[in-house]
């Protein structure tokens, strides 16, 4: 795997020249650059995976090159390795303390160059892949039409997600201004959006976060909506962005309940969003909305499977059918929710999410399959035992 592209600085053309030829023999892509002042131009535009550079150069010298990177996020990590004439100790702690990760003392062996290039690579490939985190995913349930179950399908997927992984899931309440996810919870958190979003300008790390998150007992951490409307305003975009950045890093999931308002809260939650449930009713005037929704999605460039239909039947009959909703948006239903006679408005008030207070309605078993077709299913997981109900992995730990 030698494609690593190596940016070569050094006022003699045919040092240059030499290095060249024996770093494109063993299959390295190279640059040259004939000044400090020259490689910086092309640093600015590009990152190499590597840089050797000659220490001895009219301008800006070897050291002085190796500051200039070191300071700059982008190109502090690319490993640098200084050539010089010189062979003293303090060269060569002059060449260290500027940021480089290696020296090597003109004539040098070609073998030993390329062999110095191939560990620093490795040591940098490696320490690159050490700090990627995996990050989590962010699911939004958003609707323009007011009351068709956003909450009801934030809640209950959060619910399912933190069962079905065994570990927390963050549900972020920003329908700021009546957000009831805690009550529909039956969590009574002590702090809110509104406080974290008034620190936010003073610096929050992750544990400011979690420690203003209510914990339900299934694993949900919820970060609530603020106690009274009036506080909703304290809430700015920025902040929003910053605690679902951070959120995303330490929870698998971080679910988000929205307000049914495109405003810039809610557009910076569906930016960060990997997926976008867009809930309708199965009534003309949620389809026309969620028809202009997928227009300013369209338009703010997200992907179209970033977005699911979910439509819920929030009223018994004479609802609009799927195949009609489906033309009328260009796009296909992704989970139909049946209509819940009673259970869903009576979890609600004694505030247990429906797949806890209902498990085996069609409407959580609706949610639950939903749930699945999000939360990827462990390739190892063995088969159901005979006779047991066909349910996946989620099922069976609810
Ligand atoms: N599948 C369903 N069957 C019957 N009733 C439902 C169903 N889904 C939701 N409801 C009822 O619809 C009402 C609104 O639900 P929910 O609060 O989840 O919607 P919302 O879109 O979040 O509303 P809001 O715009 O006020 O935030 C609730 O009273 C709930 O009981
Ligand atoms: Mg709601």
């Amino acid at each position: 795997m030698n494609t690593a592209r190596i940016l070569v600085v050094d006022d003699s053309r045919l040092a240059q020249k030499m290095i060249r030829d024996r770093l494109e023999s063993a299959g390295y892509a190279v640059v040259t650059a004939s000044s400090g002042e020259e490689a910086l131009a092309w640093l600015q535009r590009e990152v190499p995976d590597l840089v050797i550079s000659d220490v001895v150069m009219p301008g800006i010298d070897g050291y002085e090159l190796c500051r200039r990177m070191r300071k700059q996020p982008r190109l502090a990590n690319v490993p640098v390795i200084l050539l010089t004439a010189r062979g003293g100790i303090a060269e060569k702690v002059a060449g260290f303390e500027a940021g480089a990760d290696d020296y090597l003392v003109k004539p040098f062996d070609p073998v030993e160059l390329e062999l110095r290039v191939k560990v620093l690579l490795a040591r940098s490939r490696a320490a690159a892949a050490g700090e990627q985190k995996p990050r989590g995913k962010v699911i939004s349930a958003f609707s323009l039409r007011g009351g068709v179950g956003v909450s009801t399908v934030a809640v209950n997927l959060a619910y399912a997600l933190a069962k079905a992984q065994d570990r927390p899931v963050a549900l972020a309440d920003l329908a700021l201004e009546s957000g009831h996810a805690a009550l529909m919870l039956d969590l009574r958190p002590r702090l809110s959006w509104a406080d974290l979003a008034q620190q936010e300008a003073g610096g929050l790390d992750i544990e400011i976060v979690q420690r203003a998150m209510a914990r339900h007992e299934s694993g949900i951490h919820l970060l609530a909506a603020p106690p009274s409307p009036a506080l909703a305003e304290l809430v700015n975009p920025r902040a929003v962005s910053t605690i679902l950045s951070m959120l995303v890093e330490h929870y698998a999931y971080v679910v988000v309940d929205t307000a049914s308002t495109l405003n810039e809260v809610t557009l910076a939650a569906l930016d960060l969003s990997d997926s976008i449930l867009l809930v309708l009713a199965p009534e003309l005037a949620s389809l026309k909305l969620a028809s202009v929704t997928l227009e300013v999605f369209d338009s703010l460039g997200y992907p179209a499977s970033r977005t699911l239909l979910v439509v819920n039947w929030t009223f018994p009959q004479g609802g609009l059918g799927q195949k009609h909703i489906e033309s009328a948006l260009h796009k296909s239903v992704q989970a139909t929710i049946p209509y819940e006679k009673s259970a869903v408005v009576q979890a609600i008030n004694r505030g247990i999410p429906l797949l806890q207070f209902a498990p085996s309605s069609p409407a959580a078993e609706a949610l639950l399959e939903l749930a699945r077709q999000i939360a990827p299913v462990p390739a190892a997981t063995p088969p159901s035992p005979p006779g047991s109900p066909r349910l996946g992995p989620l099922g069976r730990r609810l």
